[in-house]
């Protein structure tokens, strides 16, 4: 059985006061919640606060991760961060492919570079959580499930693949992202099903163990039926997971899905 995963992508939001303090919140308020062990939680603030917020919740139980980080292990690359460097700041997680990084930022990463962010973060000694999703236009031309085979193929090149350890997947739709328009339940148990049998392809068995989260405007009072489906394993947060109450309220429910 897998084991729910709660994810906070706090994207480029909050300072080194209030970052700290949140994910304090966020560890006390989980530690308290009736079953709480058995919901995994990470946070992954922005780059410059991945120190401070390690330190507030060091031995709380509640992991740290990165939103993103470059491929290469140093060099002459100003600006960016390596996977090793993340790791040293304290972080275990490591988001890959966000779909902002895809369409949105600047140079828009393409699926070698994700890959290539995969395998770093991999050998880095990070858990990578793999973002993968279509876009409106692709959903509307009935594209959906071939993005999700390319993208999920093409990001798992030569990466390592034996166990929960070495990946997590996220279905992010990308019209869904901060858009406050959630996929519904169907339409992600219907993503998360053709990404599991893609997995199995990809890793047989093994892919059974393999946590696939939902984002996408998760929510308290959504992620229930969201997270009741039986292929999704836990939840990937932007915007509700910037208040305490909001993101342990999803974190209420991937503990109440525990039995499904
Ligand atoms: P959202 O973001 O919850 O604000 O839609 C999700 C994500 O980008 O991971």
């Amino acid at each position: 059985m897998r084991k729910p995963l709660v994810v906070a992508n706090w994207k480029m939001n909050l300072d080194l006061k209030s970052g700290p303090t949140l994910a304090r919140d966020v560890a006390d308020g989980w530690s308290r919640l009736d079953g709480h062990a058995q919901v995994d939680v990470v946070v992954c603030p922005p780059a410059t606060m991945l120190t401070s917020v390690a330190q507030a919740i060091s031995g709380t139980g509640v992991a740290v991760g990165a939103q993103d980080a470059y491929f290469e292990a140093s060099g002459a690359f100003t600006g960016e961060v390596s996977a090793a460097m993340v790791r040293d700041a304290g972080a275990t997680y490591l988001i890959v492919g966000h779909s902002e990084r895809r369409h949105t930022i600047g140079h828009l990463e393409d699926d070698r570079t994700i890959n290539l962010k995969l395998r770093a973060a991999q050998n880095a000694g990070l858990l990578p959580i793999l973002c993968v999703g279509e876009t409106l236009g692709e959903r509307r031309a009935e594209q959906t499930l071939d993005v999700l085979t390319f993208q999920l193929t093409a990001g798992l090149v030569g990466a390592r693949l034996k166990g929960t350890g070495d990946l997590v997947v996220a279905y992010e739709p990308v019209w869904a992202i901060g858009t406050g328009l959630n996929a519904t339940a169907e339409q992600a148990q219907e993503a998360h099903r053709h990404l599991r049998q893609e997995l199995r392809r990809l890793i047989g068995p093994l892919a059974d163990d393999i946590r696939i989260l939902y984002g996408g405007s998760l929510k308290s009072d959504n992620a229930e039926s969201l997270l009741a489906q039986p292929e999704v394993d836990g939840g990937l947060v932007g915007g509700a997971s910037l208040k305490a109450e909001s993101f342990l309220g999803i974190i209420r429910a991937a503990i109440g899905t525990r039995a499904k």
